[in-house]
């Protein structure tokens, strides 16, 4: 594997720079042969204030390059304290992003642009916003998604109504300047007991004539909280949910995701933020905060939800196949599959006894105290994530978490299991289907290797494989300075 940063946490593979602050992915686009992902960035300190859009670019979603920041907040200007959230929609020439606009002294975020003519190295920002105010009504207001539909543009806008629903906001243009505002496209529930909620970053996808709508759930009392998936049609330019609100991933750790339309083969690709799992003063100590996933695929299937894998292109990051075992296990004895280093892919065939449970043990410590537990359970139909032993650490954060899965419940056919590992996220996706993320922070020097356990009173059978992942390359600092020059002007080593 290619030099391995010193803070055994930050991650290899997945995308961030080596210091500092980072949140929600913004601005996915391809444009002029490259994926672009910009994201919500500090580049001053690991703490979430005074926000910018760092900037990587790639031709093939394996090759990250790092460009400099493309949007800082601009002294005294409409974003003074901060350029929020948005996307980015190419036009000919022209990437022009949609972000929100933040200031302190005033509640929301309205939302305005910028635009770059030199495929994302320099911006220029629009002199005045592009949307003042929301609309009368709301109370929250922020993270513009606009696409192109047919003959004409849309957006919508993160939004809380003051009756305590949360909103995604419409708006139309001909010509990406004027914009008529149509009213909410979608809303939660009224609000019950869980109080007011706002959604942030909404995200839509269509699939033929059946869409998906992408909500991050907020509320004024506790901010972020999860993201949910809201499945249907579209009717009478409103959209209409056709089946309850789905996580969309079940993991503790994610949030904010954003949508990609590849070109070509018409994929929708998704990034999240993954947030840190451990207190504060120790995301302090290691000067940095936050993740991106993995870029997946997202579809939709015959029965309605969304699907969720982990983008093709991650396969070319397979490198040294560390190990490969078949056999079962039994109640008696944990099978030692081998050892996997901390940047690794991994891919499962279980058939599983159903009279208990059974799964995969990574372990971090040499006296086995230090585990990630992945365990199946065939008769409640669901896998669990047992993070209460992966850090010796007490200020990384534990608990289980659940994953739905009815199909196991099928006596006999195999559970497909895919675990992709880097240091200090997890990205544990079941039959290429539900994914669950979270972080861990291993403090065991390793070797990390593998059991396989069950609790049945029968026998499990077993198919694991695992790869390193080997990072393209090195992911380095963009710069603040480097607006305009050659990549290997604004890097520093
Ligand atoms: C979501 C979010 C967005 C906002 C941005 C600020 O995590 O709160 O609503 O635009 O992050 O960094």
């Amino acid at each position: 594997m290619s030099a391995l940063p010193a803070d055994p946490h930050l991650p290899a593979i997945h995308l961030r720079p080596p210091h500092n602050w980072i949140n929600d992915p913004n601005g996915l686009v391809f444009h002029n042969g490259h994926y672009h992902v910009f994201f919500q960035y500090n580049p001053h300190g690991p703490q979430h204030s005074n926000v910018h859009w760092g900037h990587f670019r790639s031709p093939d979603l394996i090759n990250w390059e790092p460009l400099p920041v493309a949007l800082a907040p601009t002294p005294d200007g409409y974003d003074a304290d901060g350029c929020y959230s948005g996307n980015a929609v190419s036009v000919d020439d022209r990437m022009v992003a949609f972000y929100s606009a933040h200031r302190n002294d005033r509640w929301w975020q309205p939302i305005t642009t910028a635009e770059s003519q030199d495929n994302g190295r320099t911006w220029a920002k629009r002199p005045q916003l592009l949307i003042p105010e929301p609309p009368a009504g709301t109370t929250m207001y922020r993270d513009p998604y606009v696409w192109r539909q047919a003959d004409r543009w849309r957006m919508l806008v993160g939004s809380a109504l003051d009756d305590g629903r949360a909103a995604a906001l419409l708006y139309e243009s001909t010509d990406l300047e004027n914009w008529a505002y149509l009213g909410p496209f979608h809303t939660s529930d009224a609000a019950a007991d869980t109080g007011p909620i706002g959604w942030e970053c909404p995200q839509y996808a269509t699939f033929g004539d059946r869409s998906a709508l992408i909500v991050s759930d907020w509320t004024p009392k506790n901010g972020p909280s999860h993201t949910t998936v809201h499945t249907g049609r579209e009717k009478d330019g409103r959209f209409a949910a056709d089946s309850p609100p789905a996580p969309l991933d079940h993991g503790p750790d994610f949030y904010a995701p954003a949508l990609l339309k590849a070109p070509g083969d018409d994929r929708w690709l998704l990034w999240a933020w993954a947030w840190e799992a451990r207190d504060d003063a120790w995301a302090r100590e290691a000067g940095w905060a936050g993740v991106l996933t993995l870029p997946r695929e997202v579809s939709l299937t015959a029965d309605g939800t969304v699907a969720q894998r982990p983008a093709r292109e991650v396969l070319a990051l397979r490198g040294a196949r560390t190990l490969h075992r078949t056999g079962h296990v039994t109640q008696a004895e944990p099978v030692e599959l081998g050892q996997v280093s901390p940047t690794f892919d991994l891919a499962a065939a279980l058939v599983l006894d159903a009279t208990g449970t059974t799964g995969l043990r990574l372990i971090t410590s040499a006296d086995g105290a230090e585990y990630l537990d992945i365990r199946l359970d065939p008769a409640a139909g669901h896998l669990t994530v047992d993070r209460s032993h992966a850090s010796l650490d007490t200020r990384a954060r534990g608990g289980s978490y659940t994953l739905p899965f009815p199909a196991m419940k099928r006596p006999g056919s195999p559970a497909e299991l895919r675990v992709i590992v880097d240091r200090s996220i997890a990205e544990i996706c079941l039959a290429d289907e539900q994914v669950l993320t979270l972080r861990f922070y291993p403090l065991g020097e390793g070797p990390w290797r593998l059991q396989a356990r069950t609790t049945g009173t029968l026998r499990s059978e077993f198919a694991v494989e695992a790869w390193d992942l080997d990072p393209a390359e090195a992911l380095r600092e963009p710069t603040l300075a480097g607006r305009g020059l050659a990549p290997t002007d604004c890097f520093p080593a």
